[in-house]
């Protein structure tokens, strides 16, 4: 591994050594460079490598920068011989789901692997031979000379493969049921039903992994957090499986900073290290001091910061009170009923600049319901406070449509047009056609471009309602459609030059004094991450022009996550009123409702989730001993 990437080394009461990169690229093109040069090693002594691969998410990375290596650097997979971990039961290896394509478009079918090597457990096999090919694939794995190298994901509830909390140390290769929010979190690669999701998988068991030679376990993204925490520090346990990693000799986390954010080194390093006091992990410090000993800000004393390894704090200002003043201060200063500024304000305590009095607003929405969800009552403050507020709808969203949803719609347009006599008959063969083939659609088939247009109408006329309600003419509702989002499945495409056209080409229309940009982090593969990369790109283009020295851009959360709170700097407070508001657009997004595509492993909806953060928000700054607020909706500042 390339110790220069490593941000921090390992520590000692971290109970398995732990990498943690600033980012998920940095980190795949590590354990990529681990796994050539095993694979070169091998080869130089004319021997097979013999490597356990994963699916899902967090592997994509790794297995794109092998196929780089293989195509830029000629490195050979000549010589590899793997074996999966897992697979659905029952499933095609034609399905969309399978792990079976799955591997072959994001690896095998890029490499010169031979097509005998490789191995993924058969989801097509009879229930009465399942035993026997449990039994057969272990015994191809021994056979091989075992695995060198298992590359492993975590999942949210820690498993690891398909052993899912209650597997034991020693289980054998078998089918597993899988647990509800394994299934729920892998709703979307189904269209969204979860009665579509298999309920079983055959998986490689915990003993056979924890046999391999090395074991790397990948995991991106805040999502993984609190499950890597436990496995990391806490002790072993079957409920959480990725925790029977400590007892292996020759095993690696490698992780990016937001998977690490549970860690004690992340959260505390003034208890791991020395740390430099900067203004920044002084309110970590005191914010975190306060909460952890339920006492507000104001109330800490010298002995506090002394008994909680804070003391070489404490010494560099002198006492505890200034310390308290300066962050309670600070903090008060994020508080502001005036996202586009106060008009005549004294610009020196607040977080946003009065003037100009009415400032062009830019609001970037993802996906088309992202600006509600995360910024509802920014929005309406920002509107009814006089400001022109644009909202550009990156992508349509048309995924994240149940097929139930569009066959609904698609019915009540025939209906429609035969209820009218509405006479285009050939709209209405394409409509009926679509209905058709909604019906008669296969787990491999993607959507129709027809289905795949209805399922955007339905979410354009959602975001339209919304906007209709907060109160913002048509004109300055903005759909563009980028073009990386429209693969008609979860995996997109890269980042391309046409998206960040549209993206320039509406700020260079616009010429904003503030954008607000959804800065999730929370998901590092998914659609926020490459919608906010276009809008940093198209920053970084037009950064020179002269409108620009006038844009601030605020970056607010998506709908999993908020900032952590020594990392705000604009604190939107609501009332309870806008917060029943900010709910009322929610619910103007009804695909998104009962059911939602992609609800991920938490099983609340999106307007739950939005009131609870909020009212989180809200309360955090109430118990640090700041006013009481209702929720609250909160910003970091980018500077570019
Ligand atoms: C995949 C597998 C699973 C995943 C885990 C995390 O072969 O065995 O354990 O690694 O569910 O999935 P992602 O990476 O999609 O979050």
């Amino acid at each position: 591994m390339q110790e220069t990437q490593i941000i921090r080394e390992p520590i000692a009461y971290e109970k398995v050594p732990t990498r943690i990169f600033s980012n998920s690229e940095e980190a795949s093109k590590a354990v990529a460079n681990e796994i050539a040069e095993l694979i070169k090693t091998k080869q130089k002594a004319g021997q097979k490598a013999v490597l356990g691969l994963a699916t899902g998410s967090s592997p994509k990375t790794v297995y794109a920068e092998l196929i780089r290596m293989h195509k830029e650097e000629g490195l050979s997979f000549k010589n590899v011989i793997s074996f999966n971990l897992d697979e659905y039961y029952p499933m095609q290896p034609d399905a969309i789901q399978s792990y079976w394509r799955f591997m072959k478009e994001q690896l095998f079918d890029h490499v010169d692997i031979e097509p005998g090597n490789f191995y993924i457990p058969d989801g097509t096999v009879s229930p009465s031979m399942l035993a026997q090919h449990c039994q057969d694939y272990e015994k191809k794995i021994k056979e091989a000379g075992g695995l060198d190298f298992q590359l492993l994901g975590i999942g949210g509830n820690g498993h690891i493969g398909f052993n899912e909390p209650g597997s034991l140390e020693n289980t054998k290769t078998r089918l597993m049921m899988l647990d509800q929010s394994t299934r729920v979190a892998a709703k979307s690669d189904f269209g969204g039903e979860l009665t579509k999701v298999p309920k079983k998988a055959i998986t490689l068991g915990v003993a056979k992994i924890l046999q391999a030679k090395r074991i790397v376990l990948l995991a991106w993204g805040e999502r993984k957090a609190p499950m890597i925490c436990n496995a990391v520090e806490g002790t072993v346990s079957a409920q959480n499986p990725s925790s029977y990693l400590q007892k292996h000799a020759n095993a690696l986390f490698v992780i990016d900073e937001a998977a690490a954010s549970g860690l004690k080194r992340m959260k505390t390093p003034w208890l791991v290290e020395d740390v430099k006091w900067t203004n920044s992990m002084t309110k970590k410090a005191v914010t975190g001091l306060s909460i952890g000993l339920g006492k507000s800000v104001l109330k800490l004393t010298n002995e506090d910061y002394n008994d909680n390894g804070l003391s070489d704090l404490l010494a560099s200002h002198g006492n505890a009170y200034d310390i308290n003043i300066d962050i309670f201060n600070q903090l008060q200063r994020t508080i502001t009923g005036w996202p586009g500024g106060k008009p005549d304000a004294d610009d020196t305590h607040r977080p946003e600049r009065a003037l100009p009095k009415k400032k062009k607003c830019l609001i970037f929405s993802p996906h088309p319901d992202d600006d509600i969800i995360s910024m509802g009552g920014t929005f309406q403050r920002l509107v009814d406070q006089g400001h022109d507020v644009h909202v550009a709808y990156q992508t349509s969203g048309n995924i994240a449509v149940s097929d139930e949803e569009a066959h609904r719609f698609l019915e009540f347009v025939v209906d429609y047009n035969s209820g009218f006599n509405v006479e285009n008959k050939e709209t209405l063969e394409t409509y009926k056609e679509a209905i058709d083939y909604l019906n008669n659609k296969k787990d491999s088939e993607l959507d129709s471009p027809t289905v795949r247009l209805v399922k955007g109408i339905i979410r354009k006329g959602e975001a339209k309602a919304t906007c209709r309600l907060v109160g913002i003419p048509p004109e300055n509702v903005h759909f563009l459609d980028m073009p990386f989002y429209e693969t008609g499945r979860v995996q997109k495409n890269p980042l391309g030059k046409a998206d960040v056209k549209i993206v320039s080409a509406l700020i260079e229309e616009l010429k904003p004094h503030q954008i607000y940009a959804a800065g999730d982090l929370a998901d590092p593969h998914g659609t926020h991450k490459v919608c906010l990369d276009a809008i940093f790109e198209s920053l970084k283009e037009l950064r020179h022009k002269n409108y620009m020295k006038d844009c601030w851009v605020w970056l607010y959360r998506g709908a999993w996550a908020e900032w952590d709170i020594h990392e705000i700097e604009m604190a939107v407070p609501m009332s309870p009123h806008q917060v029943m508001q900010k709910r009322m657009g929610i619910f103007k997004h009804q695909s998104q409702k009962d059911g939602v595509v992609f609800q991920g492993a938490d099983s609340r909806e999106f307007w739950q989730r939005a009131e609870e953060r909020n009212q989180a928000t809200a309360k955090l700054y109430n118990d640090l001993g700041l006013a009481e607020y209702e929720a609250m909706e909160a910003f970091v500042r980018y500077h570019f």
